[in-house]
């Protein structure tokens, strides 16, 4: 019994997910994606999990979230994609933070960093081969590699990385994916040819590494397979769902249950009157509209009492709906869901999955 609303994060559960992913990629490594605080199950605690299970990379997008692990003593490489030339390059330096690079002008910025410190940093450089989301466009590699050369020949940078993301990896059929990986073959080409060798190529996100051995060349990206969602709807993957959010009843009679979550919580405003949470082992509609602190529960005939467990969404065991479906019924996906669990739900982890 108990009244207060809450997100459980399965630790166990990202450390089965992460073997699996590891397994897919062979002798190759596996970066944990921890941006958006691990979407959304605590960064910190997740990379943590992930790396003890077999993760030799983290990846997040900001220098927050880079230094944030760092600060928490994770020893692995971190990648950080979504830094700029503004960001305090002398503390990502401090912090051995490798840097994604797409822009000469953030190029420039990392090597004159580097200049005055006195050593190399390590730069992965992004190639966008076709999803137009970040990344050097085509036209600009030529220049780009010129210089990463001339900058790693003056031991101001090293090119450690090249890589790309996926607009599509689900559909294994997909054109895109094939003009893709067509695309990154040049960059990897034209990176060769102006000198550079970088030793780890990674193009591929869950459903790359899951079903696309051609994308996973030296490391994989793994997100939302981590938390325990299927990257391809409807396949089964052997992947645990990481996440559960239950909370109390605070007050109940009439036929209601009222439950302290809502949109505040992140529970999608417009699921009231849609979806379902499981309460006293059955489904019971959400009464709507979802508010910003509580939901109302139609639970009809069931002797329903304040403290009574309700469970939003969970690995789907008992019977409670998943982040597919919550995340479908509110016209979202799982990612936007999960990381949408905001920090005012508090987190509790368990080190190991409880049966
Ligand atoms: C650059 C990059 N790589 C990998 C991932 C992980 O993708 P997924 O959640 O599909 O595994 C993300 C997340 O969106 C990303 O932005």
């Amino acid at each position: 019994m108990a009244t207060s609303a809450e997100a459980i994060v399965d630790l166990g559960a990202i450390a089965h997910n992460t073997r699996v992913l590891k397994r897919a990629m062979g002798d190759a490594a596996l970066m944990a994606v921890v941006k958006a605080d691990g979407f959304g199950h605590g960064a910190v605690a997740a990379a943590r999990a992930a790396v003890e299970a077999g993760a030799g990379w983290v990846g997040v997008t900001s220098a927050f979230e880079a230094l944030e692990q760092r600060a928490a003593g994770l020893d692995v490489p971190i990648l950080a994609w979504m830094c700029g030339p503004q960001d305090d390059l002398a503390a990502l330096a401090e912090a051995r933070i490798t840097l994604s690079v797409a822009t000469l002008s953030h190029l420039d910025a990392i090597a004159a960093e580097a200049e005055r410190r006195g050593v190399a940093l390590d730069v992965h450089i992004k190639a966008d081969t076709g999803l137009s989301r970040g990344g050097a466009v085509r036209s600009t590699w030529p220049e780009l590699f010129g210089w990463a050369r001339k900058y790693e020949s003056a031991g101001q940078v090293r090119i450690t990385g090249l890589w790309s993301h996926l607009a599509n990896a689900e559909e294994t059929d997909h054109p895109s994916l094939a003009a893709q990986q067509a695309a990154f073959a040049d960059a990897i080409d034209l990176a060769r040819a102006a000198g550079l060798a970088p030793a780890t190529l990674h193009l591929a996100n869950s459903a790359g590494i899951l079903q696309v051995p051609t994308a996973r060349f030296d490391l994989g990206r793994a997100g939302i397979a981590l938390y325990g969602v299927p990257p391809v709807p409807g396949v089964d993957f052997d992947l645990r769902p990481a996440m559960t959010v239950r909370a109390g009843v605070v007050q109940a009679g009439d036929g209601r249950a009222v439950l302290p979550l809502g949109f505040g919580y992140g529970v999608p405003r417009r699921l009231g009157g849609v979806a379902e949470v499981l309460i006293h082992g059955v489904r019971r509609p959400i009464m709507g509209p979802v508010a910003m602190d509580h939901l109302v529960v139609d639970v009809g005939e069931l002797p329903v009492t304040e403290g009574d467990e309700a469970v939003f969404l969970g690995p789907g065991d008992r019977g409670e709906p998943t982040a597919v479906e919550q995340a479908e019924l509110a016209g979202t996906n799982p990612h936007e869901l999960l990381t949408g669990i905001g920090v005012r739900l508090p987190r509790r982890h368990l080190l190991h999955t409880e049966a």
